[in-house]
């Protein structure tokens, strides 16, 4: 848990609720930080010792530890990345995560987008900037229109997003975007239902777990809405049976085409009864305000066992 990104405080708390719930009677559990200054093992009265990186093992009190199975709890660098997924499939560790060419692919999302469209995916209209790219605001409103979202490529969260009604507020916005990232996404605003949707492997099986709607209170999905309350999590969401079962068999699909191993929560929204793909995370938050675990409890599966079913399946 932790990382390199905006993200290592919502991956701490993550990082802390899986601890929490994996079955110790089972398992013996290390929390691990993962910051760019330093890997740290962390003992249970807050103790540190340094991870050696050659083996992802550590010493404590002369004693060499090696982990059978890291539960991958970072969102954002290095964790959703590719990087720890790449690092440990080297080292022959298993890991909960996708493989480290779906998490790359994933984590970027105009390489996702692209890479889905071919396959019937839709998705919003949208225009990309590299940082230092001449910025033409006239051609960007005239692509995605306004108003339109500014995000960061390559970040989750809702750091470095900002919704755009004015085209004088389009260059605050990329400058907001590049601090996360040095790839910017501009995307058209879709007006319609906004919905969450889990799939996990569960025992084997490709499993989507009850869909989730979100109502922001604020104008968009925002930190703080996903964070501090400003929004309603409904699930099962208020959609018809049709709806959910086309969003479903998308988000399905697209853990199917892109081979996800592991956890995936998918953001869609609807417009013309048609599901527009956002994003997919996959590394969803697990924190006591994340959407997955409320979808897990919603399907009769508790934490222990969503958590217990990650571990046995990156060991097989
Ligand atoms: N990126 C956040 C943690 C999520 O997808 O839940
Ligand atoms: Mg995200």
């Amino acid at each position: 848990m932790g990382g390199y990104s905006s993200e290592f405080a919502i991956s701490l708390k993550t990082g802390t609720v899986v601890y929490n719930h994996l079955n110790p009677e089972k398992y013996n559990t290390y929390k691990v930080h993962i910051f760019r200054d330093k890997w740290v093992c962390v003992t249970t009265v807050g103790k540190e010792f340094p991870i050696d990186k050659n083996d992802f093992s550590v010493t404590i009190d002369d004693i060499k530890i090696t982990f059978d199975c890291v539960f991958n709890a970072i969102h954002g660098s290095p964790g959703e990345d590719g990087f720890m997924q790449g690092y440990l499939e080297l080292l022959e560790i298993p890991h909960t995560s996708c493989g480290m060419y779906q998490a790359a692919l994933t984590f970027n999302k105009r390489d996702l987008l692209a890479t889905l469209k071919p396959y019937g995916i839709k998705c919003a209209t949208s225009y990309y900037l590299n940082a230092g790219d001449s910025i033409d605001e006239a051609a960007i409103v005239a692509k995605v229109g306004l108003p339109c979202f500014v995000k960061a490529n390559k970040a989750g969260s809702s750091f470095g997003v900002s919704k755009v009604h004015e085209i004088s507020d389009l260059k605050n916005a990329i400058a907001i975007a590049l601090k996360e990232d040095d790839e910017v996404i501009i995307e058209s605003f879709l007006d319609g239902v906004e919905v969450s949707v889990g799939v996990i492997n569960y025992k084997g099986n490709v499993t989507v777990l009850p869909i989730t709607e979100i109502v922001s209170e604020n104008d968009f999905f925002d930190y703080e809405a996903k964070y501090l309350g400003k929004s309603q999590e409904i699930t099962p969401a208020r959609i018809s049976p049709e709806l959910s079962a086309k969003v479903a068999k998308v988000a399905k699909k697209i853990y199917e085409i892109l081979k996800l191993e592991g956890f995936s929560r998918s953001e869609f929204i609807f417009k013309d009864d048609e599901p527009y793909l956002l994003e997919v995370n996959t590394i969803p938050g697990m924190t006591e305000e994340s959407i997955l675990p409320q979808q897990a409890k919603e399907a009769g599966i508790s934490l222990e066992a969503l958590f217990g079913n990650a571990v046995e399946l990156a060991l097989t």
